[in-house]
């Protein structure tokens, strides 16, 4: 009995992951990792499973004024700032089991060099140009005040903290000098403007090439994306200041600007570029990034390159970084750019009893009370792909405890349980397949390519419940064949159940890998295989009649009511269960 390797025979694919890269001005919290920093793991990890090349690369964004704002607070430097939240986020990620090819920062030698680079060859092919404009100053401090450092009302929505690089409320993107009552937020002084001279990145000269990439990717893209980025064409684009008076960031590389640094946004996206060469380097291959970057002598694209973001990240992932590719010439462009919505506390009116907190956990504070693959999972099955979801902990609980302990896990222990306890843990030989064996058995073949088109289309949140509506199959299998009763009457009957539903088994520690990579190398080791899950392939592996299963432990762990009200107490007041 042999199961039909489908998926043989595809040629290897060029995939370039890439996931926006974390301010390193603290800790990131929930939201920020399910927008964007899960989906392109689950992404990787499947494409390296299917067989293609992938390239996931991605590192801390160490410039900007977060990162300053956070460092003049606690009187340190900038790059001492960095660095900490840097190492504290490696953590955080390594914990959560995030597969980064390379996670680098923005403060390498390499990343300096692409960056400056990039700007002398934008700078002489006539996309640059610099002119004299007016910026807040804080007359008290006598510095200029960049993006972060003024505070105002939005002019768009009357939000009245609205920080001047953007709105938190509406999400638009301002200019400091936009606010209504600015104030500055090193002295709390009402900013003058003073006159000052930038580098501007001519984004006109794009709009044309832009909207004929964007219309051409329009059927790959997701609606809010297109939306947004077509919106702001139509609109008409407008040149953008590429550098701050300030003195933490990228150098000009020109003489005469010693006292301005490269805008952090414009440092930042080619980290995309400068960590394919970083890693290429330490591959001792240097020029083996070419191989997802480099467009061939016709101009076509070696492979893919998708770009994971919060959607407050569309402007300059769709629109802004795109424009500086084409104004660099012979590099590819994104494929696509799945921005997600947000993960938010209560966005919505209560209209039930669910519990909320004043806000959502840190990274950290998060793995320090549960597994990892327990918030992968509800980050992944309740991901914002479409629409801002809403987090509250009862639903986190809900989840965890109905679908991924009592449906998945459930029918994965009570399986090996009753191999070892009625089998001695040894894989029976199947006889006779009844119609139902041979369905549950179609049904998780099926799961393979059902899966992958989800997570290939970036619908990572309907390929996580594809599987577990296939795993709430085969505990109906488990219940329609009950194996416990045939094994009295009919032997041959429930051997062959049983070696169906362990067939489902091994093929579910394949195809959850991507998303729940911790508990599936677990069930690895329990089907009695070693080596490690995700070096497997993308295909149903069968589980050979006649094999010693070690004895299994539960795979997932019920979250109780008192272990989330203590970290429900850690986070604030429960603000939410009103009723
Ligand atoms: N640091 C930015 C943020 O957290 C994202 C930068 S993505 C990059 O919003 F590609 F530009 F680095
Ligand atoms: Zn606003």
């Amino acid at each position: 009995m042999t199961i039909v390797n489908q998926a043989a025979a595809r040629t290897r694919r060029q995939i370039l992951v890439c996931s926006a890269w974390p301010y390193a001005s603290g800790p990131r919290h929930l939201g920020h990792v399910a927008g964007a920093y899960l989906p392109p793991d689950i992404f990787a990890r499947y494409h390296r499973m299917a067989g293609n090349n992938v390239l996931f690369v991605s590192g801390s964004d160490m410039h900007g004024t977060p990162i300053m704002v956070a460092a003049d607070n606690l009187g340190l430097s900038a790059r001492e700032v960095a660095e900490q939240n840097h190492r504290d986020i490696v953590d955080a990620f390594t914990r959560l089991g995030l597969s980064y090819d390379l996670y680098t920062t923005t403060l390498t030698p390499i990343h300096y060099r692409v960056t400056q680079e990039f700007f002398l060859r934008l700078h002489e092919a006539g996309y640059l140009f610099t002119e004299s404009t007016l910026a807040m100053y804080d007359p008290e401090v006598h510095r200029f005040l960049p993006d972060r450092y003024v505070e105002g009302t939005c002019p768009h929505c009357g939000y009245e903290d609205a920080r001047g690089d953007q709105c938190d409320n509406c999400g638009r993107t301002l200019d400091p000098t936009d606010l209504i009552n600015p104030r500055s937020k090193l002295s709390g002084a009402t900013p003058i403007t003073r006159e000052t001279t930038h580098f501007f990145l001519d984004l006109p000269k794009f709009s044309d090439r832009l909207t004929t990439w964007v219309e051409a990717h329009r059927e790959i893209w997701r609606p809010a994306v297109t939306n947004f980025v077509l919106s702001w064409l139509g609109e008409g684009l407008i040149p953008r200041a590429i550098t701050r008076d300030l003195d933490w960031g990228v150098p000009i590389p020109l003489p005469g600007y010693d006292d301005k640094r490269i805008y952090v946004w414009f440092d930042a996206v080619i980290g995309y570029l400068s960590a394919s060469i970083e890693w290429a380097e330490r591959q001792g291959r240097p020029d083996a990034w070419k191989d997802w970057w480099q467009l061939d002598a016709d101009g076509a694209e070696p492979g893919r390159i998708y770009n994971f973001i919060g959607k407050d990240n569309i402007p300059f992932h769709a629109l802004i970084w795109p424009a500086m590719l084409l104004g660099y010439g012979g590099l590819a462009l994104p494929y696509d750019v799945p921005a997600n919505e947000f993960l938010t506390l209560h966005g919505k009116k209560l209209s039930s009893s669910r519990t909320y907190t004043n806000r959502l956990p840190t990274l950290p504070e998060a793995l320090d009370l549960f597994d990892a693959d327990a918030l992968r999972f509800f980050l992944a099955i309740n991901a914002p792909e479409v629409r801002d979801t809403d987090f509250s902990w009862d639903e986190f609980q809900r989840r965890n405890n109905d679908e991924l302990v009592a449906t998945y896990g459930n029918a994965v222990h009570r399986l090996l349980s009753f191999l070892q306890s009625r089998y001695d843990g040894m894989v029976p030989a199947a006889g006779q397949l009844t119609a139902a064996d041979q369905a549950m058995l179609d049904q998780t073949t099926a799961a393979f390519s059902s899966t992958a088109e989800q997570i290939e289309a970036v619908r990572l949140r309907d390929g996580l419940r594809g599987l577990m509506s296939l795993a709430q199959g085969l505990n109906r299998y488990l219940d329609e064949a009950a194996p416990w009763k045939t094994i009295k009457t009919a032997p041959d009957q429930a051997a062959t159940a049983l070696w169906t539903a362990l067939q489902v088994v091994s093929a579910l520690r394949v195809l959850t890998a991507p998303y729940l990579p911790f508990s599936a190398q677990r069930l690895h080791e329990y089907l009695g295989d070693e080596g490690r899950v995700d070096e497997l392939s993308w295909q149903p592996r069968e589980l050979p009649a006649g094999r010693q299963l070690p004895k299994p432990a539960p795979l997932f762990r019920k979250l109780e009511d008192d272990e989330l009200l203590t970290l429900i107490d850690r986070l604030g007041p429960n603000i939410g269960s009103s009723n």
